[in-house]
C-alpha cells in the first residue's frame, strides 16, 4: 500500500502538475500577458445628418445612430466612466447627398466633421478617431471612383481619401482609419497630411487586413452603405488569403501607417497573431464587427451563451493574438464590468 503509492508519485513528472498556475482568481489573471483594460476600447459612433436623430439600429443591439445634436448627451456617461475614444462613421440620409466622388465625405457641414467639431469642444480629452471611406457617400455604394467599366480607378480613389482624410485631421480629428481597401492609400494619406503640416499629429490606423465575408450586414444598415451593385471583393481580402493579408501588413508598415487593424476579429486570430509579428513595432487594434456583435447578442438572447461572460472571452482572444486595441460595440458594457 505504502509502496504503491510511492510509486504512484514518482512516476508522475514534476511538470505535468499545471493547476498550481491557477487555482486562484489572482493567479487566472497572472496567466494573461495583457489584461483588457478601458484605455484599449474604441467605441464606434454612427452620426447622421439629421441633428436630432437618434434611432436604435434593429440588427445592432443597444447600438443607436445619433445627430449632432444628440451626441454629447449620450457620451457623457460613458466618458465619465472612462470611455478614452471613438470612432466616428457618417451617415448621410439626406436625399441627394450621394454623388459617384463621395463629395459629401468632408462636407464641412457633414456628419463628420460637425461631429469633431461638437465632441473636441464638449470633451477636450477624448481621443477622436474617424473611419475614412467613401462608400457611406457614393451613389454607387463602393468604397472608391469607378472607372467606366465599375471596378475601381486606383488613383482617383486614394487622391479622394486622402484628401477627406486630411480635411478630418484639420478638422480636430486625432486619428484618420482608411477602411476602404484600395491599394496604396496609406502613402497617399501620409503625403496629405505631411503637406498640410498634420503628419505628426496625426495617427494613421490603417485597415490593412480586412477581409470581404459575412459579418458587416448590421453595419450597413446602420450606415446605409451597401453598394448597389456588385460586392467589394476586389478590394477587401478574399477570407482564406493569408498571404495576401501578410503582404498588405507589410505594404501598409512600408507606407508609413502608425497602427494597423485586423478585421474581423474571432475568425481572423491567427492573422492577428501574424500581424504581431510583422508588424511588431506598431500596435495592432482589433475590430470586433457588427455581425460579430449582433451573432454573441443572438446566441446571449436563445441561450446558447452569457453575454458578459463570451463578451469577455472573445475580447481576451484578441488580447492572447497579439491586439493592443479593440474598436468594440461592447465598449458600453465594458466600461461597467471594467474596474480600470
Ligand atoms: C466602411 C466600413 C465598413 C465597416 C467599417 N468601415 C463596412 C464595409 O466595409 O462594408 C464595417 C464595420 C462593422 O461591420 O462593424 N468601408
Ligand atoms: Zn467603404
Amino acid at each position: 500500500m505504502h509502496k504503491a503509492e510511492f510509486l504512484d508519485i514518482d512516476q508522475t513528472e514534476i511538470s505535468s502538475v499545471l493547476a498550481g498556475g491557477y487555482n486562484h482568481p489572482l493567479l487566472r489573471e497572472w496567466q494573461s500577458e495583457r489584461q483588457l483594460s478601458k484605455n484599449m476600447l474604441i467605441f464606434p459612433l454612427f452620426i447622421s445628418d439629421n441633428p436630432d436623430e437618434s434611432t436604435p439600429i434593429e440588427s445592432l443591439p443597444n447600438i443607436k445612430r445619433f445627430g449632432v445634436n444628440k451626441l454629447s448627451e449620450y457620451l457623457k456617461p460613458l466618458v465619465a466612466k472612462g470611455l478614452k475614444s471613438v470612432i466616428l462613421f457618417g451617415v448621410p440620409l439626406k436625399a441627394g447627398i450621394k454623388d459617384e466622388f463621395g463629395t459629401a465625405a468632408d462636407d464641412p457641414e457633414g456628419p463628420v466633421i460637425q461631429g469633431i467639431k461638437v465632441l473636441r469642444e464638449n470633451f477636450p480629452d477624448l481621443y477622436i478617431a474617424c473611419d475614412v471611406c467613401l462608400c457611406e457617400y457614393t451613389s454607387h455604394g463602393h468604397c472608391g471612383v469607378l472607372l467606366p467599366d465599375g471596378t475601381i480607378d486606383r488613383e482617383r480613389s486614394v487622391a479622394r481619401i486622402a484628401a477627406v482624410a486630411v480635411n478630418y485631421a484639420k478638422a480636430g480629428a486625432n486619428c484618420v482609419a482608411p477602411s476602404d481597401m484600395i491599394d496604396g492609400r496609406i502613402k497617399e494619406i501620409k503625403r496629405g497630411l505631411i503637406n498640410a503640416k498634420l503628419a505628426h499629429k496625426t495617427f494613421v490606423l490603417s485597415y490593412s487586413a480586412k477581409f470581404s465575408g459575412n459579418l458587416y450586414g448590421p453595419f450597413r444598415d446602420a450606415a446605409c452603405s451597401s453598394p448597389s451593385a456588385g460586392d467589394r471583393k476586389c478590394y477587401q481580402l478574399p477570407p482564406a488569403g493569408r498571404g495576401l493579408a501578410r503582404r498588405a501588413l507589410k505594404r501598409d508598415l512600408n507606407e508609413g501607417a502608425d497602427g494597423i487593424i485586423i478585421k474581423p476579429s474571432t475568425f481572423y486570430l491567427d492573422i492577428m497573431r501574424e500581424a504581431s509579428d510583422i508588424c511588431a513595432d506598431l500596435p495592432i487594434c482589433a475590430y470586433h464587427v457588427s455581425g460579430e456583435y449582433a451573432m454573441l447578442h443572438a446566441a446571449a438572447e436563445k441561450g446558447i451563451v452569457d453575454l458578459k461572460t463570451i463578451a469577455f472571452e472573445s475580447h481576451q482572444g484578441f488580447l492572447r493574438a497579439g491586439a493592443r486595441l479593440i474598436i468594440t460595440y461592447f465598449a458600453p458594457e465594458f466600461l461597467e464590468w471594467l474596474d480600470n
